[in-house]
């Protein structure tokens, strides 16, 4: 779906199918020059990174592996607790690997603070992130973010794989939702 398709349910517009793809496009180039001669290991963050996972991995023109790890913060009763459980782990031994992170946002950077840290402990050749959207006025905690798509506002946003109570992931934009629907 496109924004307009539910326009009732959202005020703004952030970011754009074609905004997204455009920018996919050049940090695929840049990685690729980056990593020239090199295998990468895609690491997805379920469920949210599963477009952009999808879409950037296809902008890649030489070989890559995926993998997916599912996360969930629990403890002291919100998301925001830093605490993190492993839902799903990955399937491959990331010893000698070229790993990159895919996510979709970076909210508090809580969840990728606490992936990166686990993940070092693995035996990583080389660790990066590659994140969609993140809100610089959300931040908790500094995330080192090497391919970042765009700074958005502290606003509660859906689309491309972002959801609300688990709907709105497929619209294919990026867009402010609108507080009747969730008060
Ligand atoms: C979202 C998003 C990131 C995380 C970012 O996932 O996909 O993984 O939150 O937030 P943070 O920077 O504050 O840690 P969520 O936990 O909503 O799960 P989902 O991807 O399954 O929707």
């Amino acid at each position: 779906m496109r924004a307009a398709d539910i326009s009732d349910d959202l005020t703004t517009v952030l970011v754009t199918e074609e905004q997204i793809n455009a920018k996919l496009a050049e940090l695929a180039e840049r990685v690729e020059t980056d990593y020239a001669g090199k295998e990468l290991l895609l690491v997805g963050v379920l469920k949210g990174a599963v477009m952009v996972m999808a879409d950037f991995a296809r902008h890649l023109t030489g070989h890559i592996q995926m993998d997916w790890m599912a996360v969930s913060s629990y403890g002291a009763g919100t998301k925001s607790s830093g605490v993190v459980q492993i839902r799903k782990d990955l399937d491959v031994d990331l010893h000698g690997r070229h790993v990159l992170i895919v996510e979709d946002i970076i909210d508090s950077g809580l969840t990728l603070s606490w992936l990166l840290e686990n993940f070092k402990s693995r035996g990583a050749e080389s660790l990066e992130v590659l994140a969609l959207l993140r809100k610089p006025e959300a931040a908790k905690v500094h995330v080192d973010c090497k391919y970042l798509g765009f700074d958005i506002p502290n606003e509660f946003v859906v689309g491309y794989g972002l959801d609300y109570a688990e709907r709105y992931r497929n619209l294919r934009d990026v867009a402010v939702l609108a507080p009747h629907v969730y008060s």
